[in-house]
């Protein structure tokens, strides 16, 4: 299938944005237009470095408001949806689960009605001329044991917090269009990521802020709980190479093959900000990790087995983990323009104060 006109949704958020400047910085022929809502996980400076933003446009806008959609992609005369658009801090689907459900399970239905609207009831289009891809997590398998293998494609559901849960249904819904209406369709789970701008609620760029804003590293629980990382740019040239060469109606799994615990990472990010800030931190760092309360239904570990793409696809990921830690700390030292935007926004500092109050520290 030939990708000329692209509805990247949630393209204002961590993975989307990357995603956006990979599309745009390899595939010279293909036009994007970027629906994200703008929450406060999605801003328009994530896309301030695009190396052709004459083939980009930002619409703010909800991928529940199925006309919008309609309409974007009649205008714009879209042939691949790729759906990053979600709620996905897991500690916040905790607190207030509604908005999980508003997003990724009504608006991920609201996308897949108006594609089959206009792709399908009106357009006549076919697997030859759209694909509708839908980016899902490694969360809705739940917790492997510490023996398991990493999950196969097709292993049972089995998710854990109110956003895996979110995730999982939009993921079934998926499936429901293109068994009920051959809507043709590509699903990815992959799993944790990590890189340049991510929002700092999740686990690696809170632990860098944390220490260059002198505030102690929280690990919830022993911190022995086990996430496999894989790189940013790595997924998105994984999501590039499946909307280009997949089959419609296959899943493939996407993981950095990096398994560790949280400690591990902790203790790796505070070596390389020990190696690039010395005189700007307090050493040791290591002693500002402190266990705080666990997160409720916290899954231990989790894993996919990603050789379906590799086989496939020829996908591999190509991200030493402990060069992608500097990088990534580098990033955020060096776009403290970008921290501070965060930072200055009423959210940031009411979560965190919110989330360690809860925990028994101070933020
Ligand atoms: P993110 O929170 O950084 O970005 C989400 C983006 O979606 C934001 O720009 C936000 O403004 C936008 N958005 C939220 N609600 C919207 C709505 N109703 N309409 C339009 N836009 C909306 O998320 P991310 O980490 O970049 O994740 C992107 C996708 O990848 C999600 O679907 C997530 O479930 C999935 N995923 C993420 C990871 C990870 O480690 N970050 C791992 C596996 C899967
Ligand atoms: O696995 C894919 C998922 O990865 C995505 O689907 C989610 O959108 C994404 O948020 C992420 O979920 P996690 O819950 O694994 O990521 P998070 O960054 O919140 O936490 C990573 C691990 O670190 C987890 O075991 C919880 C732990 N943690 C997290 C924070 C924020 C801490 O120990 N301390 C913390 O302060």
């Amino acid at each position: 299938m030939r990708v000329r006109n692209v509805l990247v949704t949630g393209g204002a958020g961590f993975i989307g944005s990357n995603f956006v400047r990979h599309l745009l910085a390899n595939h010279a022929a293909i036009r994007i237009t970027n629906l994200d809502l703008l929450t406060y996980a999605g801003s328009p400076m994530n896309l301030n470095d695009l190396s052709d933003s004459s083939r980009h446009t930002l619409i703010q806008g909800d991928i529940a408001d199925r006309e919008l959609v309609e309409r974007l992609l009649r205008e714009h005369d879209v042939d691949t949806v790729v759906n990053f658009a979600a709620e996905t801090h897991v500690d916040r689907s905790i607190q207030d689960p509604a908005s999980f459900i508003h997003t990724n399970v009504l608006g991920t239905l609201a996308l897949l009605e108006a594609v089959r609207t206009v792709w399908l009831v009106e357009g006549g289009r076919t697997a030859e001329d759209a694909r509708f891809h839908h980016v899902s997590t490694d969360e809705v398998y739940g917790s492997l044991e510490a023996r398991e293998p990493p999950f196969l494609e097709g292993a049972a559901y089995r998710p854990s917090s109110p956003y895996a849960a979110s995730k999982a249904a939009a993921d079934h819904l998926v499936w429901a269009y293109h068994r009920t209406y051959d809507l043709p369709i590509t699903i990815t789970n992959c799993t944790n990521n990590y890189g340049p701008c991510q929002y700092p609620e999740k686990f690696i760029p809170l632990m860098i802020l944390n220490v260059l804003e002198g505030r102690p590293l929280p690990i919830y629980g022993d911190g022995k709980q086990r996430r496999d990382w894989l790189h940013v740019e790595d997924h998105a040239r994984a999501i590039a190479m499946v909307i280009e060469r997949g089959t419609a109606g296959r899943l493939y799994h996407v993981s950095g093959r990096v398994d560790r615990t949280n400690l591990q990472v902790v203790e790796a990010l505070c070596d390389c900000l020990e190696r690039r800030l010395p005189a700007a931190v307090h050493l040791p760092l290591q002693e500002r990790i402190v266990s705080v309360t666990d997160r409720p239904g916290h899954d231990r570990r989790y894993g996919l087995d990603s050789r379906r793409i590799e086989r496939e696809l020829g996908w591999s990921p190509r991200m030493d983990f402990h060069r992608g830690l500097e990088e990534t700390v580098a990033w955020y030292v060096e776009h403290p323009s970008w921290v501070a935007h965060i930072r200055a926004r009423p959210d940031y500092q009411a979560w965190l104060d919110r989330n360690y109050a809860q925990r028994g520290i101070c933020a």
